[in-house]
């Protein structure tokens, strides 16, 4: 039931304070250390010690590993290697025990997703399935499970679902970094606050409403192209926006690392392009600003999404959505909503249908 609501996924993405807040619940309820229960034959002395994290996964679940990778990589400082799993499943990739592979997938039956988790775990690697489907394919497969819990997703483009990976990664890298001791036990708490304090920033976000999203997306339904930039966590954000627009909107889109602009994507630009900036608060925030000037300079139009009470930002937008403060590498969960809502409302004002676009399936279960 769409409860009120025009379409699945515009009720799916006000349902995702609940989704953040479901998958983390119990997981920290003790604000000096992550409980994430039984994960089967991944136990703390495997986590301890493993040498290297693979994260394995196609499309939205791919975008929510990237941010994983930041995570696990600056708190628990454990090398992590992604792979696209279509690609990895045919690339004879190096990998073994000690390894800890994630596969994350929402249904838990995507195909290439399922072969990349087997390939290897026959070769000795633990295999860790970050799923939302209880019963699914991937949970039998996996040596662990680890559920995201934001409910059944009817839309087709994912979003409730997205928001619960990318907090279950974190989790995951919290207690990588409990374990390893990577982290002073007051940063790891105060990270746990925050990231308790993350559904409540969602509600408020959403609660603002959505009329000036609207208004920048129709300021912008007839664009045919639109470019994302972002760096560091902001990055996927932006890979992961773009993919929303493109999916429900049919425009082309691309999705780039800030600093790759000068190096191709920036000849792409005229007077008539929207540039979507993930520009919250991050120590890169001032290199992310001047590509940001750069863009402006060919007369782009920058769409940013800044932190609110972030007074530099204004200058070199044109429009600024504002999302609340938290810890910078947290901002992903909060960066996220405008620009689901950004492709949601293009899409809407195109008359196309969000929750079935044509051509895509919600589950992929063949390669
Ligand atoms: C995007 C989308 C797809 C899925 C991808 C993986 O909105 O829904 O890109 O993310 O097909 O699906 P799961 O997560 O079920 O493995």
């Amino acid at each position: 039931e769409k409860a009120g609501c025009e379409s699945f996924m515009l009720k799916e993405i006000h349902e995702q304070a609940d989704a953040v807040a479901e998958t983390i619940a119990d997981r920290v309820a003790d604000r000096d250390r992550i409980d994430l229960g039984d994960l089967g034959a991944i136990d703390d002395a495997f986590l301890r010690a493993a040498r290297r994290v693979v994260v394995v996964a196609c499309g939205t679940s791919y975008h929510a590993g990237l941010i994983g990778r930041y995570a696990i990589e600056r708190w628990a400082r454990v090398p992590v290697e992604m792979d696209i799993a279509s690609e990895y499943r045919y690339r004879d990739p190096v990998v073994g025990p000690g390894d800890l592979v994630i596969g994350i997938s929402q249904s838990g039956e995507t195909a290439d997703t399922l072969a990349a988790m087997r390939l290897a775990r026959a070769r000795g690697a633990k295999v860790l399935a970050i799923v939302n489907v209880m019963g699914s394919q991937a949970t039998r497969d996996a040596d662990g499970v680890l559920f995201t819990r934001a409910g059944l997703e009817i839309g087709v483009a994912a979003t409730k679902t997205f928001v619960a990976q990318v907090a279950a990664m974190y989790l995951l890298a919290l207690r990588l970094a409990e374990l390893r001791g990577t982290l002073e036990p007051a940063r790891l708490s105060e990270l746990i606050g925050e990231l308790k304090l993350i559904p409540h920033r969602i509600a408020a976000l959403l609660e603002r409403g959505d009329a000036e999203i609207r208004a920048i997306a129709a300021r912008h339904r007839d664009a045919r192209f639109f470019l994302y930039l972002g760096r560091h966590v902001g990055l996927p954000v932006a890979l992961e926006g773009a993919l929303k627009l493109k999916e429900i909107s049919y425009s082309a889109t691309d999705a780039y690392a800030a600093g790759e602009m000068k190096h191709g994507p920036i000849a792409l630009l005229d007077e008539a392009t929207p540039v979507v900036c993930v520009a919250t608060d991050a120590p890169v925030l001032y290199k992310l600003i001047s590509n940001v000037q750069e863009v402006r300079a060919r007369g782009a139009h920058v769409i940013a999404v800044a932190t609110e009470g972030n007074g530099e930002i204004g200058a070199h937008a044109d429009d600024v959505i504002r999302v609340p403060a938290t810890d910078w590498m947290l901002a992903p969960l909060l960066a996220i909503v405008p620009l689901q809502l950004l492709a949601y409302h293009v899409a809407r004002l195109r008359g196309l249908d969000v929750d079935q676009p044509r051509n895509l399936a919600k589950t992929v279960t063949v390669e």
